[in-house]
């Protein structure tokens, strides 16, 4: 059975490549850019494009299991919005006519929030918007899945660990981290988690039909993550906390688009007390037998990233 990954190259389809090949699954990869992708020998990487049609063939031939990466445009501005899973969806029937049987799609927390009811805290509106934004993509692609009668599971991670690479250029420079509300914080999931659950949905039947929710196993505070990761590189790392307005001007200077650097900052404000509007879940536990993985492991795993 030739199982197809989709977003190879990325934080958790590189991981789960890693897992499959472990698990000695004949792994097929897919990447604009086979030359760099660096993935492991036994991989049949090939080129393919979510844009480009003409590349599906070649990529789907013989596949019978796929781990789809969310090909979903989501921007959100005060006034505009623009939502785009019609390739990744076309993606999907293409597939099905090629002979996939089964689905794993990598959605998001957002689309099991109930719609118009986004659970951010009172005057977020910037943060209520985008959930909506979000959650109407994923849950787009997903229903996308759903219509071809395939088998399917949906993996919805909460915020990503890996978000904190954000840091690593200023620690690497600098040792210091720039962030408002430093007891902001999400039960942050490691990548190797969400990998882990998709291996088990691609190769047993025990998943088929279910949408899980993963997380990390508790909020873990911005001070928090950075205490970590100075541990992990054995080093000193300064926290050096922003106001408000200092941080919009700084994510804004760094190239954050005005309209996304309004929601960041209501989305680290709703944490402020308590997880905000992605508490912890135990499904991870519930699915393996064991905890997720720590914020602490995930940076001992990404150590070499800040040094
Ligand atoms: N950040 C979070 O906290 C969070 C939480 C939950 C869900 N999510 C969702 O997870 C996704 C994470 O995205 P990311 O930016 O972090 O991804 P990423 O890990 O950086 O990976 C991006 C992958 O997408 C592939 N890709 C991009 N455009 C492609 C195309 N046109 N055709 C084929 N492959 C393409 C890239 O492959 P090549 O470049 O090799 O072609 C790469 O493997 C988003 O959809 C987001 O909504 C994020």
């Amino acid at each position: 059975m030739t199982i197809l990954v989709t977003g190879a190259t990325g934080n958790t389809g590189r991981c789960l490549v890693h897992q499959l090949v472990d698990a000695g699954q004949a792994v097929r990869a897919m990447t604009r850019a086979p030359q760099t992708a660096h993935l492991p020998a036994a991989v049949d990487v090939r080129y393919g494009d979510f844009e480009q049609p003409d590349t599906w063939p070649g990529v789907l031939e013989g596949v019978e299991r796929v781990y789809l990466f969310p090909h979903v445009d989501v921007a959100a501005t005060s006034g505009a919005r623009f939502i785009d899973s019609a390739s990744g969806g076309r993606f999907v029937d293409h597939a099905v006519r090629a002979g996939v049987r089964r689905f794993v799609v990598h959605s998001a927390v957002a689309a099991g929030f109930p719609p118009g009811d986004e659970p951010a805290g009172p005057g977020r509106q910037y943060l209520k918007q985008h959930l909506a934004v979000e959650r109407q993509a994923h849950r787009e692609l997903e229903q996308w899945v759903e219509a071809t009668g395939a088998e399917w599971t949906h993996l919805r991670p909460g915020l990503l660990a890996v978000n904190a690479l954000g840091w690593a250029e200023s620690i690497r420079a600098e040792r210091v981290v720039r962030e408002p509300y430093p007891t902001s914080g999400y039960p942050w999931v490691h990548e190797a988690d969400i990998a882990e659950v998709a291996v088990a949905a691609l190769l047993t039947d025990a998943h088929v039909g279910a949408a899980y929710t993963l997380t990390g196993p508790d909020k873990i505070t911005h001070a928090e993550q950075v205490q970590t990761i100075a541990t992990a590189i054995d080093d000193i790392i300064r926290f050096e906390e922003l106001t408000p307005q200092q941080a919009l001007e700084h994510w804004i200077r760094d190239g954050v688009p005005a309209e996304y650097a309004d929601w960041m900052l209501e989305l680290r404000a709703d944490s402020i007390n308590g997880p905000g509007c992605i508490p912890p879940t135990d499904t991870f536990h519930q699915i393996t037998g064991r905890a997720p993985r720590s914020f602490a492991q995930w940076a001992s795993d990404h150590r070499a990233d800040f040094l």
